[in-house]
């Protein structure tokens, strides 16, 4: 992470060749800044990696990390394929032409409109994650007569080592068919004219650090897609095996690699003709951004803390607040200022709860100063509310030492927009 962190002469922290000091001018705080460059970089190196080890493989894109029009695009150009889980982000996809056939529609209830729209812009792959769901598609595919493409959601039991909140393979899971059931499941799939039963999924986890987890994860799939194949007379189901890589949040977290992600896989499937598919989602976009905020109001407590708030917060960073999600700031006016003062970042809401860092090792912060908040690239504009009725922050596309608005800055009469009375 230090490795990303550049500075120019005017002791300016860059992101991506471009000053942040002159982004937070041009553009105003709080701004999401990502850095294409490393996305792209990332999207090669995880390409690179599973061509090694799986020629037939396919990396896909998991929007839920940060989508927008731009992104999308990027995605596309980069040859990644993509994983959308509502109706929203599908439009989203659709607008920004994405290649239909490139997209895996994912979720654990999907509406019948959801599944309609899907099938009528046909979507490449549908992965069904339930009953209710494989009846109604299979209605759905008849009605339009068509025959779509599906994989099997399966939960397979394995508890990753990460927050309880974003574990998501265990038994006790709102996600997938249990293992028992995804033999019948697979059967029904099979007895219809209108699905094409091509692959099973699984997710078991985000922010994974413990790669012995891909490992399992792959030998229990590799196990339930051998049970289905030898049940039903198949022999070249896909496998699909979610997300979930680890990034890198404070600077002294594990830096994974792809290579690294792959060979974990592998040693649990060591099978170079299986068709594997992964989706990460914040290894691909999340070191690569930052946030950028402007420092105001501080409150000093003797011997208890002293608070330097930000322009910005939960509403654009729920991530703290929800998982207790550490960051690393540092002041992008004056980066190489010593680092001699102890200070907690808190952000604008009203709600004590509104914290972006505890305890940050920090020079003497005036207010004015622009603060970075790095890897914020993942499930921050995502998940950003417009809490306190606070606009949503402008995302800024940074390469090669240009700069280049992808989303603009919420207004106040955007808040308006939907009001009807
Ligand atoms: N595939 C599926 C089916 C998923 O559910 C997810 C994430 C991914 C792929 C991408 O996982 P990634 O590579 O990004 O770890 N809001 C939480 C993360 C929730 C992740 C949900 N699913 C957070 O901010 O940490």
């Amino acid at each position: 992470m230090a490795s990303d962190i550049a500075v120019n002469n005017l002791d300016h922290l860059t992101w991506g060749g471009v000053d942040t000091v002159l982004l937070a001018q041009k553009y105003g705080t709080p701004l999401y800044v990502i850095d294409v460059d490393m996305v792209e970089n990332r999207a090669l190196s995880l390409k690179k990696a599973m061509q090694k080890y799986y020629p037939n493989g396919e990396v896909t894109y998991a929007a839920k990390a940060l989508f927008c029009k731009a992104l999308s695009k990027l995605i596309a150009k980069v040859g990644l394929s993509l994983d959308v889980v509502s109706g929203g982000e599908l439009y989203v996809a659709l607008e920004a032409g994405f290649p239909t056939e490139r997209i895996y529609f994912h979720g654990n209830n999907k509406s019948q409109i959801e599944l309609e729209m899907a099938v009528k812009n046909n979507v490449g792959t549908i992965v069904v994650d339930n009953w209710y769901e494989l009846t109604c598609l299979e209605e759905i595919a008849a009605k339009e007569a068509k025959t779509q493409k599906i994989f099997l959601r399966i939960a397979p039991g394995i508890e990753a080592h990460t927050h309880v909140h974003i574990q998501t393979g265990q038994e006790d899971s709102k996600f997938g068919f249990t293992i028992n059931d995804s033999l019948l499941a697979a059967k029904k799939a099979l007895a219809s004219q209108y699905l094409d039963l091509t692959g099973i999924h699984c997710h078991v986890g985000s922010q994974i650090t413990n790669l012995a987890s891909f490992t399992l994860t792959a030998k229990t799939m590799a196990q339930i897609k051998a049970e289905i194949e030898k049940a039903f007379g198949l022999n070249s189901l896909e496998l699909d095996l979610g997300g979930g890589l680890a990034i890198q949040y404070l600077p002294e977290d594990p830096l994974f690699s792809p290579e690294e992600l792959i060979e974990a896989i592998y040693k649990g499937l060591p099978d170079p003709s299986v068709k594997l598919h992964i989706e990460p989602g914040r290894y691909l976009v999340g070191q690569a951004g930052i946030t950028l905020y402007t420092t105001g109001s501080q409150k000093e407590i003797p011997w208890v803390r002293k608070y330097v708030a930000v322009d910005g917060g939960m509403a654009d960073n729920p991530r703290v607040a929800l998982y207790g999600a550490e960051y690393y700031g540092l002041l992008a006016n004056k980066p190489s200022l010593l680092a001699e003062e102890k200070v907690s970042i808190a952000g604008k809401c009203c709600e004590s709860g509104d914290m972006l860092i505890f305890d940050a090792k920090l020079p003497q912060i005036k207010p004015g100063d622009i603060l970075a908040v790095f890897s914020t690239g993942a499930y921050n504009y995502s998940m950003a509310s417009n809490y306190n009725m606070l606009p949503r922050p402008a995302m800024v596309f940074v390469f090669g030492g240009k700069d280049k608005l992808v989303v603009r800055r919420e207004t106040y009469s955007d808040l308006l927009l939907r009001d009807v009375e």
